[in-house]
């Protein structure tokens, strides 16, 4: 399967993911990534792995439509078969969705529909829960809000921050982000309503 992935930040999901393709029998490969700002260390990652990379930026753009829009124009030039929305802090227009959803991914670092939005690990820290963690959702028109594809639960530990919370939820969100896209780009999926399932046996 091809991937494009979409990036904002330090690309760490990224990196994980092009490990993950270096194996043949992973069955997916990254074949461009795309962010919405410059200068970003996911950008570096790709370019270093050799891949196409692509920026859109919303400053550039009379409105969101038009960036939306030109942002579906730059995925599509990759004709991916999966998108992966790996700490792409934008939310995904219209546009995009008419083209590519229902086979976009996104991962978020908390246990959805629990602290949904830019800052779930220090809303989760300030809302006092002792368990938290990841899900990797479809993405939808709505924020954070699409079918939930796997999640996984991090305990909370006394002496957390944000940093120290987040690292350890970002641990658990690569591994469970790889196995997933792993698992959608060999198998496939179906989606029921918000139920969605993989189509291997084994989940
Ligand atoms: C992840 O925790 C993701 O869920 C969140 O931002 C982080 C991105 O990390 N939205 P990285 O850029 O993949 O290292």
């Amino acid at each position: 399967a091809r991937l494009v992935v979409l990036v904002s930040g330090a690309g760490t999901n990224l990196q994980a993911l092009l490990e993950a393709c270096a194996d043949p029998a992973y069955g997916a490969s990254v074949v461009a990534v795309g962010a919405d700002r410059d200068a970003i260390a996911g950008l570096t990652r790709a370019r270093e792995a050799g891949l196409p990379t692509f920026t859109v930026r919303i400053p550039d753009f009379p409105d969101r439509a038009a960036w939306d829009a030109a942002l579906a124009d730059a995925v599509a030039a990759h004709e991916p078969d999966l998108v992966v929305s790996a700490g792409f802090m934008k939310i995904l227009g219209p546009a995009f969705l008419a083209r590519f959803g229902g086979r976009t991914v996104n991962t978020h670092p908390a246990l959805l529909p629990a602290f949904p939005g830019a800052h779930a690990v220090r809303d989760a820290l300030a809302y006092g829960v002792r368990v938290t963690g990841c899900t990797v959702h479809f993405v939808d028109e709505g924020v954070d809000t699409g079918p939930v594809i796997a999640q996984e639960a991090v305990q909370v530990l006394r002496h957390d921050d944000e940093d120290s919370l987040h690292e350890r939820i970002k641990q658990v969100e690569r591994r469970l982000l790889v196995d997933v896209v792993g698992r959608l780009a060999r198998d496939g999926w179906t989606t029921e309503g918000r139920r969605v399932a993989m189509k291997c046996g084994t989940c």
